[in-house]
């Protein structure tokens, strides 16, 4: 049986690149027969660039609201949060111990996050990817679905996972999971740049489309995403050195289910105004159902918290034993 994980953190709003890079690709893995699928919102990791206890909760909420808009089941799939299921943490810790130091120094993503002052960035964040690790291998997943940014990480799990097995567990304990990166969209770039990730946390609320945005703002978002002098690209030899122009032509693509060279074929050689109105269409009448759903689902936080809870208990029923096992072969006392 394959068992998906996947995570995403409750900071900020969720983006179009969140949708497309991870949480389709989410929805399409739990129609898949066969497979059990855990979706977390990782609250922890989002305490390593900062705290807000007055909000956090609700943004959890949020993002769990978001996942089940997108078309996540409840019944079907476990939706919660990771602070739920103490042995993230617990696990956390045990996998940090045998990562060395060299390992966590190559992750593109602390240095990114870390900015200029890596003196100030917290110890959280420079061990964030052992959390990560901890919270797949805690329930033997076999599959991480991820947008292309996550990649190292999961590469660093599966070191981790074979670094266990081989010198601590001595057998093969945790399975070797395997990133599952798909779609058109691996990769969402900035609306306002296409050579930098559309990210829930940019300063400027131009850079992205928001799940939470209406159908006035997506169009104005789009309108204005800057493109070039030229046609639209007919070829993938027409997008080079034309990120923001291949980045609209991707979008579009993942949105509707086709890949860029058939889009080019459709729209390739005509003005970006028209392009852009097409697009602007197509996102609005595939976010309005979702960002509907999501208003009514988070104005019954009653509810939400019921399918959180109930869920939890399912993923503390696969992790118990599971880190049970773990802190047995570590040598720990275990109740
Ligand atoms: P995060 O927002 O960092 O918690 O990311 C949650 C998930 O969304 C991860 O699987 C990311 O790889 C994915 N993701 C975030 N931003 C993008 C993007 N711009 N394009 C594609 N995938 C993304
Ligand atoms: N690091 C991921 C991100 O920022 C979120 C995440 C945390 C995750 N734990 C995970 C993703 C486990 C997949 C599996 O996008």
């Amino acid at each position: 049986m394959k068992r998906i994980f996947s995570g995403m953190q409750p900071t900020n709003r969720l983006t179009l690149g969140n949708y497309l890079g991870a949480l389709k690709n989410w929805v399409k893995m739990q129609d898949e027969h066969g497979t059990q699928c855990i979706y977390c919102v990782v609250d922890l990791h989002a305490n390593t660039t900062g705290y807000n206890p007055g909000t956090l909760k609700n943004a959890t909420r949020e993002v769990a609201a978001a996942y089940i808009a997108a078309g996540v089941n409840p019944e079907k799939s476990i939706i919660f949060a990771q602070s739920s299921v103490p042995g993230h943490a617990q696990l956390g810790w045990m996998l940090s111990c045998i990562t060395p130091l060299g390992w966590l120094n190559r992750m593109t993503q602390f240095k990114d996050k870390a900015g200029k002052d890596k003196e100030k960035a917290s110890a959280g964040l420079y061990t964030y990817p052992t959390l990560m690790a901890a919270d797949v291998l805690l329930y033997h997943a076999t599959h991480v679905p991820v947008g292309d940014d996550q990649k190292q990480h999961v590469e660093l799990m599966r070191d981790i996972a074979i670094s266990f097995n081989q010198h601590i567990a001595g057998r093969d304990f945790f399975p070797v999971p395997d990133p599952v990166i798909m779609g058109e969209a691996t990769r969402v770039m900035s609306l306002r740049d296409g050579t930098q990730k559309m990210s829930k946390s940019a300063e400027s609320d131009m850079t992205r489309i928001n799940l939470t945005d209406d159908a006035d703002m997506i169009s104005q978002k789009i309108k204005k995403a800057k493109t070039d002098a030229g046609l639209v690209p007919a070829s993938e030899a027409e997008c080079e050195g034309r990120p923001e122009a291949r980045n609209l032509l991707t979008i579009y693509a993942a949105l509707s289910d086709t890949s860029r060279e058939a889009v080019m074929a459709e729209y390739g050689g005509q003005q970006f105004s028209a392009f852009k109105n097409a697009l602007s269409d197509l996102t609005v009448a595939t976010m309005a159902p979702i960002t509907g759903r999501m208003r009514e689902l988070m104005a019954d936080p009653t509810e939400m918290d019921r399918i959180l809870g109930a869920s939890a208990v399912k993923a503390n029923e696969i992790a118990e034993p599971i880190l049970k096992n773990a802190m047995d072969i570590m040598g720990f006392w275990r109740a």
